[in-house]
């Protein structure tokens, strides 16, 4: 995804930091950011003086994370969250924004929480952010919409529109957003650009990290907010 969009859409979120502050200090450093983006929650943490990995599998959202990290103590890392293989440990390890529902279903959830768990200092934890429920709407349907997200860079305009929330085949959701950027000469380019989240709810995923000897240390819930939905943040430890 190109740098701009991901800051549009998800770089303004902030009401999951004070929870990912708080289980840093409780369970330690370093910190492993699963899908780290262009570091909101990463930058977040090392800039309260923190030593943070960045994993992600965008080299174009990491490459933009380093620069913002500079002077930081932030080191990045190109690669799939379901193997990967780090010579660190880490005492917490962070999956926001339903990262977690990105991953190919129950497979590829196995297969992170296996390699993040042979990550884990002592006392370490990984702490999950999912959405299990979100309010369903399309344009189609003549559906009132949420406020686009607007930026304008070296003249050009980007607008981020969501259009429809839907309830995929799998039981997941399919968010839908129309992205529009308008040149200074006033020429539209528009297109549609589509996220599927698997279906998860806390309990199956505390399920699932049961049988991979990980247990359940926590649970806290992020309300929604006008912009952006809630989701409940599972704590697993080893
Ligand atoms: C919703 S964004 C969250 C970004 C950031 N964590 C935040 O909270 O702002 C999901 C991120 O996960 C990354 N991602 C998706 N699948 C991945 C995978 N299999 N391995 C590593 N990163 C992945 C995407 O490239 C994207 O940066």
């Amino acid at each position: 995804m190109s740098v701009i969009w991901h800051d549009l859409e998800c770089g303004s979120y902030g009401e999951d930091l004070e929870l990912w502050r708080a289980l840093v200090a409780r369970h330690g450093e370093p910190v492993l950011d699963i899908g780290a983006g262009t570091g909101r929650v990463s930058l977040d943490l090392a800039r309260r003086g923190h030593r943070v990995t960045a994993l992600d599998l965008d080299a174009e959202l990491l490459d933009a994370l380093s620069k913002r990290a500079d002077g930081l103590d932030v080191e990045t890392v190109l690669a799939d969250a379901r193997e990967f293989n780090l010579q660190t440990r880490f005492g917490t390890c962070v999956v926001a924004m339903q990262t977690i529902q990105l991953l190919g279903g129950p497979e590829g959830r196995s297969s992170f929480l296996r390699c993040a768990a042979q990550h884990l200092l002592g006392g370490g934890v990984i702490a999950i952010a999912l959405s299990a429920e979100l309010e369903t709407y399309d344009v189609a349907n003549g559906a009132h919409l949420p406020l686009p997200d607007i930026t304008e860079i070296d003249g050009i305009v980007y607008s981020s529109q969501p259009t429809a929330v839907r309830v995929a085949d799998d039981g997941g959701f399919v968010l839908v957003r129309r992205r529009e950027e308008v040149s200074r000469d006033g020429v539209r380019l528009s297109l549609e650009d589509q996220i599927e989240l698997d279906p998860l709810t806390a309990r199956q995923l505390e399920r699932e990290a049961r049988v991979l000897g990980l247990r359940a240390a926590g649970h806290e819930e992020i309300p929604p907010t006008r912009d952006y939905v809630g989701s409940s943040v599972v704590v697993l430890g080893v």
